[in-house]
């Protein structure tokens, strides 16, 4: 892997927050929900599915904030490629995310310049406390993160293409999360888990609406 200044992959950040604001992003693999038959729902039904995929798209706009700013004060080389990598799967979940709030006729967050530099900032913070905080940060996001994910009783019963999506994104980050502890990952004072989820109560409120 070529190394980089600390100014190279700021630059590379900068450009990567960039092409997020630019338009959806192209997904590598197909999307789980493309052989489904899309639902009759209702309007109340279609709002609340979309606001439901908002959250998880906002989720996903924060995975891909986290993992740069992880990535960028990592101090081990296969740190910050176990970053890169993960930071390319979950592209793939921004994308079905997207694609889905399309087919929803909804937006992603207003607030998504907003979330991703907080989520950016607290992957950087944790990059610079040491390696293996960062990765029990990580493991702590992505058990989390599927832990919402595994809410898919509150999804219309029919929609059966936001459930697909969301079934696969759950157990890619499963495995994320395992890679992080596999890696090292220190487990996390119990103090910073509740904060963390709490801050997460907080940002669904906000993403579900705008
Ligand atoms: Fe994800
Ligand atoms: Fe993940």
């Amino acid at each position: 892997m070529q190394q980089y200044s600390l100014l190279d992959k700021l630059i590379i950040c900068l450009d990567k927050a960039l092409h997020l604001t630019q338009g959806p992003p192209h997904a590598c693999r197909p999307n789980p929900a493309d052989s489904m038959h899309e639902a009759d729902l209702t309007p109340q039904e279609r709002r609340h599915a979309a606001g439901l995929m908002r959250i998880n798209h906002v989720g996903e706009v924060c995975a891909q904030a986290l993992y740069q700013g992880q990535a960028l004060t990592a101090r081990a080389i296969e740190i910050e490629e176990k970053l890169q990598h993960a930071a390319r799967e979950e592209i793939d979940h921004l994308a079905w995310c997207q694609q889905r709030l399309t087919e929803l006729n909804a937006r992603p967050s207003y607030l998504n310049p907003f979330w991703y530099l907080g989520a950016w900032l607290m992957g950087m913070c944790a990059g610079m406390i040491s390696d293996r905080t960062s990765l029990g940060f990580l493991a702590e996001t992505e058990q989390q993160v599927a832990a919402h994910l595994a809410n898919l009783e509150k999804l219309p019963l029919q929609d059966k293409k936001s459930r697909a999506i969301v079934a696969q994104m759950r157990l890619e980050e499963l495995q994320h999360a395992h890679t992080a502890e596999q890696a090292g990952a220190v487990e996390l004072p119990i103090f910073v888990r509740r904060s963390m989820h709490f801050l997460a109560q907080f940002m669904k409120w906000w993403a579900y609406r705008f």
